[in-house]
């Protein structure tokens, strides 16, 4: 695509000359965006960069070995993989507000990128996958007054106390130029075309409390939901499934005996650029199923529901 080499000749000018021969923390989620961001700016400034990945125990299942692999394997881009997962679980418990929620996470990624940077000696400037979306949703509602939706965690600046400048090259592009500039850049297509994954993670998919055990029991239901959805042939139809830990119990039977489980909510929604979404209608027989397999492999959830609600007046994600 013409217009995406372009894109990419002049934001790798761009990166170096606001870089400099100065260092650069880039932060990756797991998702897209982060990746596309690093793999650009890795080829503007090369060894300037280093990559920092944050595992804090609200990521999919498989998620770190796929991105640590595609870095150090696929790329040879440096990375840093950091286990922060005692550091998230014990500053989440006790909260329930999403708006909290998603606050102390990012400033909690900030915290470990600085850690990061200053193990190097210093970084100039910290690079995020912030898209045109973001942007917006974070800033204002369409058609309304200026209200924050969500405060999106790559979103808002940073700290004033922090000294590094933001690097955010894909700040004009919406999901799809992303995903073309990746195609651009070599990126594998199963990496390319993953659904996208907010920053926040599993714990803005389990509403109340975010624990260790629970975070292990939406992995597992999300992933079999996943595998069904990939073997179903749906994925790459649907703009982004996931399932949400509800902190209900309900009643059930299994066998001789009386189950008081969780209840767990499948989501899937078409979308063209995560703005505005319709709820995915699956095939006969396929939810059932999904259902009965989640039911019966992932202990402490006896209930499974689907989110018909569209966007708006829903959002995608429940937090
Ligand atoms: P909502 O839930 O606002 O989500 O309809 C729209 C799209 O954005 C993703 N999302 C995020 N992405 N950081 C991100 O990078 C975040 O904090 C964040 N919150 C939501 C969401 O998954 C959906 O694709």
């Amino acid at each position: 695509d013409w217009t995406m080499a372009e894109f990419r000749s002049v934001k790798i000018a761009e990166i170096r000359e606001q870089v400099g021969d100065r260092r650069v923390i880039c932060g990756l989620s797991g998702g897209v965006d982060s990746a596309v961001a690093a793999v650009l700016i890795h080829e503007a400034i090369g060894e300037q960069l280093t990559c920092v990945f944050v595992d804090g125990g609200i990521l999919r299942q498989g998620e770190a070995e796929q991105v640590v692999g595609l870095f150090r394997g696929a790329y040879n881009i440096p990375l840093v993989h950091v286990q922060a997962q005692d550091l998230f679980m014990d500053g989440l418990a006790g909260v329930t507000d999403p708006e909290a929620k998603r606050k102390f996470i990012g400033k909690t990624f900030i915290d470990v990128f600085e850690a990061e940077a200053k193990k190097i000696g210093g970084a100039d400037f910290l690079a995020q996958g912030t898209l045109y979306p973001d942007v917006i949703e974070s800033v204002s509602f369409t058609g309304g007054p200026s209200v924050t939706i969500k405060s999106h965690h790559n979103v808002g600046g940073l700290p004033e106390r922090m000294n590094m400048k933001l690097v955010e090259p894909l700040r004009e592009l919406f999901k799809d130029e992303v995903r073309a500039l990746g195609r651009e850049l070599g990126l594998p297509e199963v990496f390319v075309s993953r659904h996208p994954f907010p920053g926040p993670g599993l714990a803005i998919r389990i509403p109340g409390e975010v624990t260790r055990e629970r975070c292990d029991i939406l992995r597992k239901a999300d992933a079999i939901y996943l595998e069904e959805i990939r073997n179903a042939g749906l994925y790459d139809t649907i703009w982004q499934a996931f399932a949400v830990l509800l902190p209900v119990r309900s009643v059930g039977v299994m066998g001789d005996g009386r189950t008081y489980d969780s209840v767990l909510a499948l989501r899937a929604v078409t979308s063209v650029d995560g703005m505005t979404a319709e709820a995915f209608e699956f095939p006969g027989g396929f939810l059932p199923r999904v259902a009965t397999r989640i039911i019966n492999e992932v202990k402490g959830v006896n209930r499974v529901t689907y989110d018909y609600t569209s966007k708006p007046p829903g959002t995608i994600e429940w937090e």
